[in-house]
């Protein structure tokens, strides 16, 4: 997959993107990351990337100019079918675990890093494909939300991780979104929050491993681990228990 990332900070990203998972995708030729620099696609001398909103209020707007000259310049560039323009704001639609599967099936995704007080609203109308989210708070800016939506999309694509089933045990994931499921886009599908991870040593400063998890029994430790899992789910996020099939078994475990 292909990301190009246009930005107003091109050296943020120098230290996210070249550490771990996301480093290694690049260096095995699964991601291709490039960072385009927006005030390379002013045309004044003072490379002019913002200017005061019309109507009046506070703070600075990214001009359609600059924006408009970048995406095209790399829209052109393209060289799959299956590319997304996306800008990052928190006007966007939130960004969850189905949405990065989504997003994972695309060859090439355009990120574009909002600033200031927004983005010129016919940036969005003419060229946006997709306004994302990663939070209900307020960046300063889209850089660190591009980062998150690189890393969650790099980890689902096949053969980054070295274990394939460990991007689908863990929280936020199921069996269907995994496979990815795009029927009954209006229902979430059903989450749980991870189960509890241990490893040496089993004594670490007088707290110790639960003792099911050296038992061997795979039975008992598959249940504790779902006990533990529907427990947490419930005390951090009771909201995403509404849309969980709970068995018999699942109801005796939460008592
Ligand atoms: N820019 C500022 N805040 C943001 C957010 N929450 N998500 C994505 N981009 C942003």
């Amino acid at each position: 997959m292909k990301f190009d990332i246009i930005t107003i900070f091109p050296d943020f990203f120098v230290g996210p993107l070249s550490h771990g998972m996301v480093f290694q995708a690049q260096k095995r030729g699964l991601i291709e990351i490039r960072v385009h620099d927006l005030r390379d696609f002013t045309s004044d001398r003072h490379k002019t990337v913002d200017d005061r909103p019309f109507g009046g209020g506070p703070g600075m707007v990214l001009k359609p100019e600059p924006l408009f000259r970048a995406i095209r310049k790399i829209q052109a560039e393209k060289t799959t079918t299956s590319q997304k323009v996306i800008l990052l704001t928190p006007q966007g639609k939130r960004f969850e675990q189905q949405l990065a599967t989504q997003m994972s099936t695309l060859n090439e995704a355009l990120l574009i890093c909002g600033r200031y007080e927004g983005v010129d609203e016919r940036v969005s109308e003419c060229l946006v494909d997709e306004e994302i989210s990663i939070g209900d708070y307020v960046l300063s800016g889209g850089e660190l939300a591009a980062c998150v939506f690189v890393d969650a999309v790099t980890r689902l694509l096949p053969g980054v991780l070295n274990n394939s089933s460990s991007a689908v045990n863990e929280s936020f994931t199921t069996l269907e979104s995994a496979r990815i499921s795009h029927s009954n886009p209006g229902i979430p599908p059903a989450f749980l929050l991870d189960y509890p991870h241990y490893t040496r040593p089993e004594d670490f400063e007088g707290t110790c491993v639960p003792e099911v998890l050296l038992s061997g029994d795979h039975k008992r430790i598959e249940r504790w681990r779902r006990k533990r899992a529907l427990e947490k789910t419930l005390k951090n996020r009771p909201d995403l228990l509404q849309y969980a099939t709970l068995s018999e078994d699942d109801k005796q475990l939460l008592g």
